[in-house]
């Protein structure tokens, strides 16, 4: 891609999200794959960052850190419940998750979703300069391709969807699914994390709008979209190098020893009811009760960052989770050994590492998810090859990751199965399989999927 073309980012977050409010309120790292995979892209190549600040109200004025400008778009109160909280998350979130739990569909909170994607189209428009490439990001801001479009025709415009697209049983439910359509029809690329993902979008935007076209490549208006299977990576060797550190190797020495020498077992993801932490939680707890484990040998930690706490599903998983670790200490730690730690909390990336490096055992066992980073960065970690790898089969990092022991996190007897191999597999066949992984996400890497994506929308 020419290096002098300007970037526009364009995502519902900014790196940086503000919590709390009036002299308490702090600037934290915003969670998620999104701004993990793009804030080392944007460091690299530097750009504009257009997104939330994550408050309520007028937004911030623009700041440049390093070669990046970042510029706020304010949502008010109620924006932020019925388009962030509602259409966004209660809506979109779980239909795009194979309706794990119920979307709720609501037509108060259509006119604020396109509302908040009129805004995020106009400081697009107002950033945008010609020769510029506008990369507009995931399911918050589907209407932006179009709404930019018409402002700025001759726009080179791209839209990456991070989380699945789903298939046409689930998206036809939408009663705005024409508009949606529309809208991410306004670009000239658009992307997604896996190839069932790019053919669902294809068979309905050819049922619901008058689009023609291939697999690859639709007409629409007069226009010509393509579409790509793009899946998302990580900084590998930025992780690389943060597992070589010596304080980070020590640290997780120290955390190995902290839990008496045991195998480990570890999840880490943010606390939504699409990872699966409930049942994997279960599956645990079963094989301690059948004596299959002991908490004498074995420990588990999970760690869950707090996500969108006021919107369903949040609270009660979060509620699940806690009873379920309550339950499970209450009937199998002893003093020193307790049978699951849980954290609730983010963690500092060389804090993560260290974890990574101390864990025998990643399990990540979501219902459905579209990439899950947390795979791969556990593989970039694992230098010397050990460790194994239990991942769900309805993760997009499956497509890739062959060589992990991949599971139905629904099937539970599987499930137990699976941890058990984990738990006992030989170093040898940890080595074979972990270093299959690894050259999977040394080979293609976040700096590839972007140059890949930009490349094809420079074109
Ligand atoms: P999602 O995008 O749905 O949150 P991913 O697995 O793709 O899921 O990305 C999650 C990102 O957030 C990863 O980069 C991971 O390192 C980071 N992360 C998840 N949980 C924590 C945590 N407790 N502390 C710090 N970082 C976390
Ligand atoms: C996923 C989504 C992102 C989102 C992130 C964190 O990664 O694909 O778009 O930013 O979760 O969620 P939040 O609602 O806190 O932005």
């Amino acid at each position: 891609m020419p290096q002098h073309s300007k970037l526009i980012v364009v995502a519902n977050r900014l790196p940086a999200s503000r919590t709390g409010k009036g002299p308490s309120a702090r600037w934290e790292r915003s969670p998620g794959g999104l701004v993990s995979a793009m804030e080392p892209v944007l460091a690299e190549r530097g750009g504009v960052w257009i997104g939330w600040d994550g408050g309520a109200g007028p937004a911030p004025r623009p700041a440049t850190v390093g070669s990046l400008d970042l510029r706020a778009v304010g949502l008010s109160r109620s924006e932020v419940n019925e388009y962030y909280h509602g259409f966004c998350n209660t809506t979109l979130w779980p239909l795009y998750h194979d309706a794990v739990i119920n979307p709720e569909f609501h037509r108060s909170w259509w006119d604020p979703y396109l509302a908040v994607n009129k805004r995020f189209a106009l400081a697009s428009a107002r950033s945008y300069r010609k020769g510029s490439l506008v990369w507009v990001h995931d399911y918050q801001l589907q209407m932006v391709p179009k709404l930019l479009r018409d402002r700025k025709p001759g726009a080179k415009i791209g839209f990456f969807l991070h989380i699945p697209f789903p298939p046409d049983e689930l998206f036809a439910w939408i009663p705005w699914r024409s508009a949606i359509l529309r809208g991410l029809l306004g670009a000239d690329v658009i992307a997604f994390q896996t190839q069932a993902s790019a053919e669902n979008f294809v068979r309905v935007a050819k049922r619901y709008t008058s689009a023609e076209g291939t697999e690859r490549e639709l007409s629409f208006e007069g226009r010509s979209i393509r579409v790509k299977a793009c899946p998302i990576s990580i900084a590998t060797s930025e992780f690389e190098k943060t597992a070589a550190l010596p304080a980070v190797k020590r640290r997780a020495a120290e955390i190995r020893k902290q839990l008496a020498g045991r195998t480990v077992l570890l999840g880490v993801d943010r606390l939504d009811y699409t990872k699966g932490i409930p049942l994997r939680l279960l599956a645990y707890e079963e094989l301690l009760k059948e004596r299959t484990l002991s908490a004498n040998k074995v420990v588990m930690l999970q760690v869950a960052v707090p996500s969108r706490e006021v919107v369903p599903g949040y609270e009660e998983t979060r509620r699940e989770v806690e009873q379920t670790v309550g339950r499970i200490n209450g009937e199998n730690s002893q003093p020193g050994k307790v049978a699951v730690h849980y954290f609730r909390r983010s963690l500092a990336r060389e804090e993560l590492v260290a974890y990574y490096l101390a864990a025998d055992v990643m399990l990540v066992t979501p219902l459905r998810d579209g990439m899950n980073l947390v795979a791969k960065e556990y593989v970039a970690c694992r230098s010397d090859n050990t460790g194994v790898l239990v991942l769900s089969e309805f993760a997009g990092a499956a497509r890739e990751l062959r060589r992990a022991l991949l599971v139905n996190p629904r099937d539970l007897e599987t499930m137990k199965k699976t941890i058990v191999e984990a738990v006992r597999m030989k170093k040898e066949d940890q080595r074979m399989r972990m270093a299959m992984l690894r050259s999977n996400v040394r080979r293609h890497d976040v700096h590839d999927w972007s140059r890949e994506f930009l490349e094809a929308l420079a074109q």
